[in-house]
């Protein structure tokens, strides 16, 4: 077994600036310090996460918040071992200030550079927050990303399926917009869909009879965009117990989709690595709690462990980027100065995203 190691992980290739400290050894490892300076706040007036903007917003902050995870983990660059950073995919002007600032402090320190990819670190956030043994199936879902992948080991994944167009985390923004509720939209539509009745509305569930692991979540939010226009006509406004069944309507469908493919998923899973024991999710998405119940439901019904990771590090994180950077190290894999920041960087070349870049990145 490798000795354990303490590693600085940079992570800013979307709208969130963060840097942590990780240490220990594969399986079993301990978050020192977790730091996220997110943008929120900097791109509401814009609707939506403004590339230029971010990269100001990451060079300014990176080495502020690097100094922070740095003190709050009670250590300095002396007894890090290894810097690891996010070198894609994502918005190209993020990633590079990432990237800049790695190099940095690789060459001043002489510590070695690893660059890692963001995808990686969620599909490995499972086994640094739980210690799950690979093989073990993934659901990445958030408003940039929706795919599942197969784990097989740190740098082993098989993309099983994703979306063809929107993130589900996209289509539940995009449907607060149209319904009028604020951003970002998950968290409001699901406290909407609460007091709503969800078989008020048919809506479409796209995919569903295709025997494959592929989504689709934008003719839905075109299908709720069509049922207020007729309410609208109807009753020349949008009552709150209309938008309420219109948001239950939405998070049902979203969770048929999401539990019938995930279902699907495990047995192609299973048809190639057969010991897989778990099905994780990650991502913003998985905040919502109808999503996480019928997901723990179809876990219960197959026999599979269930993981679902804090919230903090479901989402955007360093600490996921440190922990990649950890296993990387132990597996000898460690970049020079010649590191390049790659906006695109499917972590299953074989079959690569079906999408094209998303308003945050590469989407799947
Ligand atoms: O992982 P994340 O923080 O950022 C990226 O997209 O990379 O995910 C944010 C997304 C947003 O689209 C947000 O609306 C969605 O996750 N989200 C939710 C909930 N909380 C956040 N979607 C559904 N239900 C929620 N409770
Ligand atoms: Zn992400």
């Amino acid at each position: 077994m490798s000795a354990p190691i303490t590693v600085l992980g940079i992570e800013s290739s979307c709208d969130d600036t963060a840097a942590a400290v990780v240490c220990g050894v594969a399986g079993n490892a301990n978050i020192l310090s977790n730091v996220v300076f997110g943008q929120t706040d900097i791109h509401a007036d814009f609707g939506g996460v403004v590339p230029e903007i971010a990269a100001r917003a990451h060079a300014e902050k990176i080495d502020h918040v690097v100094e922070q995870a740095l003190i709050s983990a009670d250590t300095n660059l002396t007894n890090i071992g290894a810097i690891a950073v996010t070198a894609g995919p994502g918005l190209i002007g993020g990633v590079l200030s990432g990237v800049m600032c790695a190099k940095g402090l690789s060459l001043a320190t002489g510590k070695p550079l690893i660059g890692v990819n963001h995808l990686a670190g969620h599909a490995l956030t499972p086994q640094l927050t739980d210690g799950i043994e690979f093989p073990y199936l993934i659901l990445l879902v958030s408003g940039g990303h929706c795919q599942f992948l197969l784990v097989e080991g740190h740098d082993t994944y098989t993309r099983l399926g994703g979306t063809i167009d929107d993130a589900p985390g996209e289509a539940f923004d995009k449907t607060a917009r149209i319904l009028g509720l604020p951003q970002p939209g998950g968290p409001a539509v699901e406290t909407a869909a609460s007091e709503g009745n969800a078989s008020v509305y048919s809506l479409p569930r796209p995919l569903l009879n295709r025997d494959d692991c592929n989504m689709s979540f934008s003719g839905l939010k075109t299908a709720i965009l069509r049922a207020r226009d007729d309410v609208i006509s109807t009753h020349g406004g949008l009552p709150t117990q209309a938008r309420a069944d219109l948001c239950a309507g939405f998070q049902e469908a979203v969770t048929d989709v999401l539990v019938a493919k995930a279902r699907k998923a495990l047995a192609v899973a299973r048809s190639i690595a057969p010991s897989v024991k778990t099905l994780a999710v990650a991502g913003g998405v998985a905040a919502n709690g109808q999503i996480r119940m019928a997901l723990r439901q179809l876990c219960a019904e197959t026999e599979t462990v269930f993981v679902a990771p804090p919230l903090v590090l479901c989402t955007d994180n360093a600490a996921m980027i440190a922990y990649t950077g950890l296993l990387r190290f132990n597996a000898g894999v460690i970049d020079d100065l010649t590191l390049s920041a790659r906006p695109r960087w499917p972590l299953d070349q074989k079959s690569a995203s079906l999408t094209g870049s998303g308003k945050k990145g590469a989407k799947s």
